[in-house]
């Protein structure tokens, strides 16, 4: 039942920011291909929208409407699909196929897809730029003190298989995945005026939901297919990563993506029936794997 709630809001979000998406796309005014066909190329592949959907949570649970958390939904997820085109580069992940397409360098070639993935993140700002500390705030959980401090440090675990341990994973999962949806769900609650105390719980559950979607991601990478997840599968073994799947087998990643879930959960606990949807989401979610 909690799961049918959380799959019927999902894609309700969902539908909302295609539409949201859409109409911002339509209406930009200057459009300069190939960049831009390859910008649209990439947000418009039908990704989850996980993020835009964090973002729309978070105005609900702080009081505020829909449309508010446009803005931040937007800006979410031009920043996740530019920090997608640049994790599929041939310098970073290696990959030619993302959402069941091929990636942008594969499609567009290299220099494109890296100024696809630069003015992606600046049009972010031009969604968000205007709204003071959420912009501020969504900045630095993109840049080096959030998802691309993590992608650094997720470089430096190519190769490096058996090195580091349980804390250091912990610890680049936070930034390079974490960050984002921190970004989105207490963005989204912020733009509507949310105080500290919500802000810092919902960061909290942030934090581990994103520590167990990348978890599950690192399991479906080992468990499916390429059909299933219209990305390559055996990415991580095939660049020597390191996650909690090399660590600890599947078994022990899962116990550990149940564990980090119900810690998320709890950090919601204390405002009851208002943090049901975010509780089952968080089911949702660590339901990919089973
Ligand atoms: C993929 O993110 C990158 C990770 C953080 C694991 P998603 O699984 O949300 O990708 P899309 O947007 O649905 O394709
Ligand atoms: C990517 O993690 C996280 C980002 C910040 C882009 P992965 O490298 O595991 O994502 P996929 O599997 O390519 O989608
Ligand atoms: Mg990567
Ligand atoms: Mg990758
Ligand atoms: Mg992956």
């Amino acid at each position: 039942m909690t799961e049918r709630r959380a799959v019927n809001n999902l894609s309700l979000y969902k539908e909302r920011f295609e539409r949201v998406l859409s109409d911002y796309l339509q209406a930009y005014p200057v459009k300069f291909s190939p960049v831009w066909d390859a910008m649209v190329y990439a947000v418009c592949a039908g990704g989850k929208r996980v993020r835009p959907a964090l973002a729309y949570m978070g105005a609900k649970i702080a009081g505020g409407s829909m449309e508010r958390a446009d803005k931040v939904a937007l800006g979410v997820e031009f920043i996740h699909n530019y920090s997608l085109i640049h994790d599929d580069l041939p310098c970073m992940d290696d990959d030619d196929l993302r959402r069941g397409r091929p990636t942008v360098h594969k499609a567009f070639g290299e220099g494109t897809a890296v100024l696809a993935g630069d003015a992606l993140l600046n049009l972010a700002f031009e969604c968000v730029g205007g709204e003071g500390e959420t912009a501020k705030y969504i900045a630095k959980q993109s840049g080096m003190c959030g998802m691309a401090g993590g992608q650094c440090l997720d470089l430096a675990n190519t190769g490096n298989a058996g090195v580091q341990g349980e804390e250091w994973l912990d610890k680049i999962n936070s930034l390079k995945t974490s960050a984002l949806f921190k970004a989105a769900l207490a963005g989204g609650a912020m733009i509507c005026g949310a105080d500290g105390e919500l802000i810092c719980a919902l960061e909290e559950y942030a934090d581990c939901l994103g520590k167990v979607f990348q978890i599950v991601d690192d399991i479906l990478d080992v468990q499916s297919s390429a059909e299933v997840l219209g990305k390559s599968a055996g990415q991580d073994e095939k660049n020597g990563k390191v996650t909690y799947v090399s660590l600890l087998g599947l078994d022990g990643a899962k116990q550990k993506a149940r564990a980090i879930n119900d810690e998320g959960k709890a950090a919601l606990e204390k405002f009851g029936a208002a943090a049901g949807e975010l509780i089952d989401f968080a089911d949702l979610l660590l339901g990919r794997v089973k």
